[in-house]
């Protein structure tokens, strides 16, 4: 995919260079429609030279300038997703034109299930590491420099973004806990017996985005945070089939906490 068109655009319509972005996952996107959010600049995907002009989800999202306590930061209403057959140039393409903007950090969320026994539904977690299980690697073919061949990934989600996180998880009342989260292509849940091999091998949330877009963004020498809501408990671990009405439900309910904890961290 080549970005340079998009990139142009994109230079020649922001406002401002954003201290962060913040991209709001599926029923987390109340926040870009606050009013701060309705008095920014609102740049739909659909206007960026090599985007496409709507995806299976019926909208590409948008991206829009604001100010948000104090902070000029932009927000991602919306996301590329792999499961919709996307490739994972498109799906990461925001994070190459954030980094190129030269926006210093990008704080992710997204959906999850919950692997951990401790976690309940309708938390929030705190990535402290993820394991890429889509089976597909962002960075494969020729490296886009100036970005390392072989970037290094031991601390891909910023301690010190991380204890913002939590001192604002603290400052606001929140429950915020922390974890590992896998990646898988999706778009089928998964099945008991994978959920189990995911926890055997480390994993305290599932969700089907963000690994890529991280993997991207540090390439990009980006600080990257992230925070997945738990709308559901992963497959088998209760005695119920999962409900993708019930997932974005949990999402929608949870949306409030969301939008104060990422108010929290811009004030910290
Ligand atoms: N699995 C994968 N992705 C998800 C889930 C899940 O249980 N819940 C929300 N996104």
């Amino acid at each position: 995919m080549d970005l340079h068109a998009a990139q142009d655009a994109l230079k020649a319509r922001a406002p401002f260079i954003p201290e962060i972005a913040v991209v709001l996952g599926s029923g987390l996107g109340a926040l870009a429609d606050c009013v701060e959010a309705q008095q920014g600049l609102s740049i739909p995907f659909t206007e960026l030279p090599g985007f496409p002009a709507q995806t299976v989800e019926g909208h590409a999202g948008r991206l829009v300038f604001c100010e948000l306590e104090g902070r000029r930061v932009l927000l991602q209403a919306g996301r590329f997703h792999y499961y919709e057959g996307h490739s994972l140039d498109l799906v990461t393409a925001p994070m190459r034109l954030y980094g190129r903007l030269g926006i210093p950090a990008v704080l992710h969320t997204n959906a999850a299930g919950a692997l951990h026994p401790g976690f309940r539904v309708g938390e929030l977690m705190v990535l402290r590491d993820h394991i890429n299980f889509m089976g597909e690697h962002p960075l494969r073919g020729p490296n886009v420099p100036p970005g390392p061949r072989f970037p290094d990934m031991t601390e891909a989600y910023d301690p010190g973004l991380r204890a913002k996180l939590h001192q604002a998880a603290q400052a606001v009342g929140q429950r915020l806990q922390e974890g590992v989260y896998l990646a898988v292509s999706g778009p089928s849940y998964e099945t008991p017996a994978e959920i189990r091999a995911f926890r055997a091998m480390g994993a305290d949330a599932v969700g089907m985005s963000t690994v890529p877009e991280v993997l991207v963004a540090r390439h990009e020498g980006m600080k990257v945070a992230a925070v997945s809501c738990l709308c559901n408990m992963g497959a088998g671990i209760l005695p119920q089939p999962l409900a993708h009405q019930e997932v974005l439900e949990a999402g929608k309910a949870a949306s409030a906490a969301f939008a104060n904890l990422v108010r929290a961290f811009l004030r910290q």
